[in-house]
């Protein structure tokens, strides 16, 4: 069961998957999403998948879309393509079916353990009175557990750091607005919403003196991709001398990919960006990710410790 992260605030509606389809739907309009969770659901739907195909070419097939269902997050594909990895010593879709389940909940339990690390991690670039600008949700929502950015501002202060929140709502599908408002009430945090244009007016103004993110991917050469409008941010945050920090698993880490310009970007529909544009004919572009080179980045806060690249 998953919570359909489309609806909310307004509605806590669970929703129930039971097939291949139904997962890669749920995955691509976003009611589950975030790098970290992706990862897990494809696992989840791959045991789904097992349970339910024909046979064992036709898992492959819908195994491969549920690997290609979002692009960006390396997450997704990773988790896919080290489960598949399983199959070299079975083709036997029951066998498959207990090891996909019961690395499923393996992980589930590593991604709360490593939340937690990496909000400990965040503790020391967190200081009283420091006002912390976020993007997107990258909480509770978006992975196991307490998330990462927005885990190390809640974590830090739940330690007793008096710290404060500036949060974009990030166009167009407000994940910011709708979801990291409602994680942010439930701890009683002092947040504040801006618009996603206002943010280098915060600097300026001197409101905001620290930024922590997520990421979707993290090319080995430090090279992020997050959430479109990152990239602004760390460029301002550049401009302003103000720190701009990731919060990641390494598992985010893909040594593969050599720099940003392999990362693959994801475009979505592009009536996402307003409903009259079908009406009105006017050429839109909606990509949904942005690339933020290594060079604005201070640093990466992973369950590991505080790290730099170049990763190996
Ligand atoms: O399109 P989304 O909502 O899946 O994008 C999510 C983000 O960009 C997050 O910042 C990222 O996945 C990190 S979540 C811990």
């Amino acid at each position: 069961m998953i919570l359909d992260q489309t609806l909310l605030p307004d509605q806590e509606k669970w929703l129930t998957i039971e097939n291949t389809e139904q997962l890669i739907k749920v995955v691509q309009n976003l009611s589950v999403r975030g790098a970290p969770l992706l990862g897990l659901a494809g696992i989840y739907g791959l045991f789904y998948t097992a349970k339910l195909a024909k046979d064992y070419s036709h898992f492959l097939i819908l195994a491969k879309e549920i690997r290609n269902a979002r692009p960006t997050a390396i997450n997704l594909s990773k988790m896919i393509d080290q489960e598949l990895l399983k199959c070299v010593n079975t083709n036997n879709l029951d066998t498959l079916q207990e090891i996909f389940l019961s690395d499923a909940f393996a992980l589930e339990k590593n991604l709360e353990k490593e939340s937690l690390k990496i909000s400990q991690h965040g503790l020391p670039v967190l200081e009283t009175n420091d006002c912390v600008l976020t993007h997107c949700n990258t909480g509770s929502l978006a992975t196991i557990g307490l998330g990462t950015a927005l885990g190390v501002i809640k974590f830090a202060y739940s330690q007793g750091k008096n710290i404060s929140v500036f949060f974009t709502e990030t166009r167009p599908l407000l994940q910011g607005a709708r979801l990291t408002s409602y994680e942010l009430m439930q701890v009683n945090i002092p947040s504040t919403m801006i618009i996603d244009d206002a943010v280098g007016f915060f600097m300026q103004q001197k409101k905001v003196n620290k930024v922590i993110v997520g990421a979707d991917r993290i090319a080995a050469n430090g090279d992020t991709a997050n959430k479109i409008g990152t990239y602004t941010i760390a460029v301002l945050a550049h401009e302003n001398s103000i720190p701009f920090y990731i919060a990641a698993p390494t598992s985010t880490i893909d040594l593969a990919t050599k720099t940003g310009n392999e990362i693959s970007i994801e475009f979505r529909d592009p009536t996402e960006l307003n409903p009259f544009i079908k009406k009105c004919q006017i050429n839109s572009i909606n990509p949904a990710f942005d690339v933020t080179p290594e060079k604005y980045i201070t640093g990466f806060i992973t369950e590991k410790g505080i790290l730099k690249p170049p990763f190996s």
